[in-house]
């Protein structure tokens, strides 16, 4: 593991000694993906956007002065390691080591498996112009390491768990994937949340199911053929 994914560890167990590891681990990934919230400078001196700060807000409630400045370092450390090693997945490393230990299902794929599949998705040529889903995407890796070799492609990813849907969202926006995470489940199509990352080159954008590509284009299930267009799946 790198300095970087150590340093995150030391950070989030500190503020885990007061407050239950899991529910620092969520507040993070929500600040995170608060922060990025239209990281536009142009919109956002235009636009307050006042449901955002309340939950940027509400987050931080629980923790005192100290506990608040050691956040910005831990996504400090996120970013470096993204700028360092691109289209790795420390969140997912932690989120498996620390907080699930495999439970639920919540096993990723190793990273070796996510290039051998994202070699054997594609012919010899770089896929372009596509729509990619992983529809139980977990923390997004499979996403990510098809993105490193693919990258002008549009990606969706949908996981029932709040926690995943978050890692993907902060693993799309900060390794430029653009598209689609839809907190949902795939399979009843219950869905709960969603974002919008670097499309029309603006961050994080908070979505409702009716703008979501991946709630309006369920798999379907007469069909081995997707139907959300041109289309590579994951499972
Ligand atoms: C084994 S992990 C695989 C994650 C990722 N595709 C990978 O290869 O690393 C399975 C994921 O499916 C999610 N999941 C299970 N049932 C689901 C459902 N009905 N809808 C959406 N996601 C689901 C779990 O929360 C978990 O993150």
């Amino acid at each position: 593991m790198t300095n970087h994914f150590n340093e995150m560890s030391k950070l989030l167990a500190s503020l885990g000694r007061k407050h239950n590891l899991s529910t620092v681990f969520n507040d993070f990934l929500t600040l995170g993906i608060c922060s990025y919230h239209r990281t536009n400078i142009q919109t956002r001196l235009q636009e307050v956007d006042t449901a955002n700060e309340k939950l940027y807000l509400q987050t931080l409630k629980k923790y005192d002065k100290n506990e608040i400045s050691i956040f910005p370092k831990i996504l400090g450390e996120l970013q470096l390691q993204v700028y360092k090693h691109p289209y790795s997945d420390i969140l997912g490393e932690y989120f498996t080591e620390h907080i699930t230990r495999g439970e639920n299902g919540q096993f990723f794929t190793p990273t070796p498996i996510c290039e051998l599949l994202a070699k054997l998705s594609v012919e010899k040529q770089t896929v372009t112009h596509k729509s990619i889903l992983d529809p139980a995407c977990g923390s997004a890796r499979m996403l990510l390491r098809f993105a490193k070799d693919n990258p002008k492609n549009d990606f969706y990813g949908a996981d029932v768990s709040n926690t995943c849907a978050k890692m993907s969202t902060m693993n799309f926006f900060l390794n430029g994937l653009r598209g689609e995470v839809a907190w949902m489940n795939t399979l009843s199509m219950q869905w709960y949340g969603g974002w919008h990352i670097n499309t029309n080159g603006i961050g994080i954008i908070p979505i409702e199911k009716e703008d979501s590509k991946i709630w309006s284009n369920p798999l379907s299930p007469k069909s081995d053929e997707p139907e959300m267009g041109q289309q590579l799946t994951f499972f």
